[in-house]
């Protein structure tokens, strides 16, 4: 009786470490696709593809990981989740590591192998969005008020950084009439507020600025139009 019953114990850890480890749970037909980081202001976000071939309802896993350390560390809010796309900014904060994350995909007992982005690095991948633009008429011309976009990340006292602070960046504005080219200036980002003069009187202008990150030469799409009409 003994002897079954460890004969049975026995027979039991074998098969579930066969299960666990083996290839028996292994589906390759689950296997996220094109598992990436998609970085805008350092809001970075794993994005990956439903496998073409398997179906609706499963769930994800997600962990992430330093280059050049040994441990995957779980995403905690990441964890059997449906949707596909997982939020890594906090995780990935530190603009000056390479980081590495993979997804695995469940569904019913079965699982995918881990898939693997490949290496990433913040500030090198991030793209910026344009800056907010103000427009005041006086009657020297129009002051132009140029915010840079705010990047994912706090401050200690809740206040968000701006992207300004986290690399080097400038503003190309362009300068309209009637949809037709007047100017284009180059501004560093520094300057918050800016006088365009020699403009001629009672003609309305329109502005759209862009963001440039000098690290790549990157620009953000253009800014909304906003129009004024001088005094
Ligand atoms: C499991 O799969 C791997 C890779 O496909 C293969 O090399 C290995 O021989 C398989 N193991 C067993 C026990 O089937
Ligand atoms: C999906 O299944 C079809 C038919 O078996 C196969 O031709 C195709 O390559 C599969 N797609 C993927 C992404 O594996
Ligand atoms: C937080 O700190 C920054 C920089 O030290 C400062 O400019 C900002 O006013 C502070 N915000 C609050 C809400 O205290």
């Amino acid at each position: 009786m003994e002897f079954l019953l460890i004969l049975a114990l026995l027979l039991f850890s074998i098969t579930r470490s066969c299960c666990l480890e083996g290839n028996g749970t292994h589906s390759d037909v689950l296997a996220p696709q094109e598992v990436r980081f998609v970085s805008l202001d350092y809001k970075n976000i794993l994005h990956w593809k439903q496998h073409a071939n398997s179906t609706n309802n499963q769930q994800y896993y997600v962990q992430w990981k330093v280059y050049g350390k040994k441990h995957w560390t779980k995403a905690a809010k990441c964890q059997g989740i449906r949707r596909l796309h997982c939020d890594l900014s906090q995780e990935t904060s530190d603009p000056r590591e390479w980081y590495y994350a993979r997804v695995l995909a469940a569904h019913s007992g079965f699982h995918s192998p881990w898939v693997l982005t490949a290496r990433f690095n913040p500030k090198w991948e991030t793209s910026v969005s344009p800056p907010t633009v103000k427009l005041r008429v006086t009657e020297k011309g129009i002051v132009v008020q140029l915010k840079p976009p705010r990047s994912a990340h706090r401050r200690l006292n809740g206040s968000w950084i701006s992207m300004r602070r986290l690399q080097r960046m400038s503003y190309t504005v362009y300068i309209m009439h009637n949809d037709v080219d007047q100017k284009t200036l180059e501004i560093e980002s520094c300057a918050k507020q800016f006088l365009i003069s020699d403009l001629s009187r009672r003609t309305t202008y329109c502005l759209q600025a862009e963001s440039r990150l000098h690290l790549l030469d990157r620009r953000s799409p253009l800014s909304p139009k906003a129009c004024v009409t001088t005094l």
